[in-house]
């Protein structure tokens, strides 16, 4: 097994030198897989190093809307997803067609579309945002209102702060909608003294319990900076890896067992080393959709980081 692991290292090295390739993780993919990543980061640090990277060849461990971005910000790469089957159910919760209804019911607002959107759906949207920018974008825009999609946690999250009139669809994470305020409750009681951090896809009652609200890398930097011995995490089990590795000394409780996204395991190391070997699940848009997509990503990337 050990064995297996080591070949598998050696030949990944040997390929994504041959190739002129990278690999970039998401933080909730496998230990495995962060472990051997050039990169790892949040949604947000993962399109800019997509769109950034002299690589000739992306290899994308995350799930399909990713890998989709990075192939619509870099027409002169080949992105990879080693699993096709890696998807978010979020971004499926809207089609194109939904998106077209709610844009008639509101002419003239404009459409925050949360990365995890389909391209598709991003070229219908005038902006996209992560859960790291996402504030920032909202108040970016000139209208008072927004229309924002798919996730209603995180529309509920950005309107409570930004200085709009929001409407939002009703799309959710079914990962973080898992984690319930007794979840909470039972790991506060549990760990006396301890902070607690959340992702905005969690549900609102659970936001509300949080001592502070990030995306993934957010936690990194929170973690770094917290004088709190204990830190309970409100998010998806990938992003323990490297806490754990970051702050030797502190403690890190993940509130729920329910709390693994099983899209973002399906990659295995070996998935990747074989995705890149056969240069195999090459992602690609269709010009069209493409050309519009990248104006909302491109926007998107102009404005600054909340956290
Ligand atoms: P971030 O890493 O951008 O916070 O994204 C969370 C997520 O659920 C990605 O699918
Ligand atoms: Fe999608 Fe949630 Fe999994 Fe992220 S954690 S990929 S939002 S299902």
């Amino acid at each position: 097994m050990l064995d297996k692991k080591a070949g598998l290292k050696r030949e990944l090295k040997t390929l994504l030198k041959e190739r002129n390739a990278m690999l970039i993780a998401h933080n909730y993919q496998r230990d495995e897989v962060q472990e051997a990543a050039d990169i790892t980061g949040d949604s947000l640090a993962l399109s800019q190093a997509a769109a950034q990277s002299d690589a000739k060849v992306i290899v994308f461990a995350g799930v399909h809307f990713m890998a989709e971005s990075a192939a619509i910000l870099s027409t002169d790469k080949t992105v990879i997803l080693p699993r096709l089957d890696a998807g978010c159910p979020m971004a499926d919760m809207i089609t194109p067609e939904e998106l077209e209804r709610e844009k008639s019911a509101r002419p003239g607002v404009p459409v925050v579309a949360y990365v995890n959107t389909t391209a598709a759906v991003k070229a219908l949207s005038d902006i996209c945002c992560t859960s790291a920018n996402a504030v920032s974008v909202v108040n970016s825009l000139d209208s008072d209102e927004v229309y924002m999609i798919p996730d209603r946690n995180l529309s509920h999250y950005v309107a409570r702060t930004a200085k709009k009139k929001m409407e939002w669809w009703n799309g959710f994470c079914p990962t973080h909608e898992r984690l319930t305020t007794e979840d909470i409750i039972n790991a506060k009681e549990e760990h006396r003294g301890a902070v607690f951090v959340c992702h905005p896809e969690c549900a609102p009652a659970v936001v509300d319990m949080a001592d502070h609200v990030c995306s993934t890398s957010g936690m990194y930097k929170y973690a770094l900076s917290s004088p709190a011995r204990t830190i309970i995490v409100g998010t998806e089990m990938g992003i323990l890896y490297r806490l754990r590795k970051e702050n030797p000394d502190k403690t890190f409780i993940l509130p729920s067992k329910a709390l693994i996204c099983p899209n973002m395991k399906v990659t295995t190391l070996e998935d990747v080393v074989v995705s890149l070997r056969e240069m195999k699940n090459v992602i690609t848009v269709p010009e069209e959709i493409r050309l519009a997509a990248k104006k909302a990503l491109d926007a998107m990337l102009k404005a600054p980081r909340d956290y």
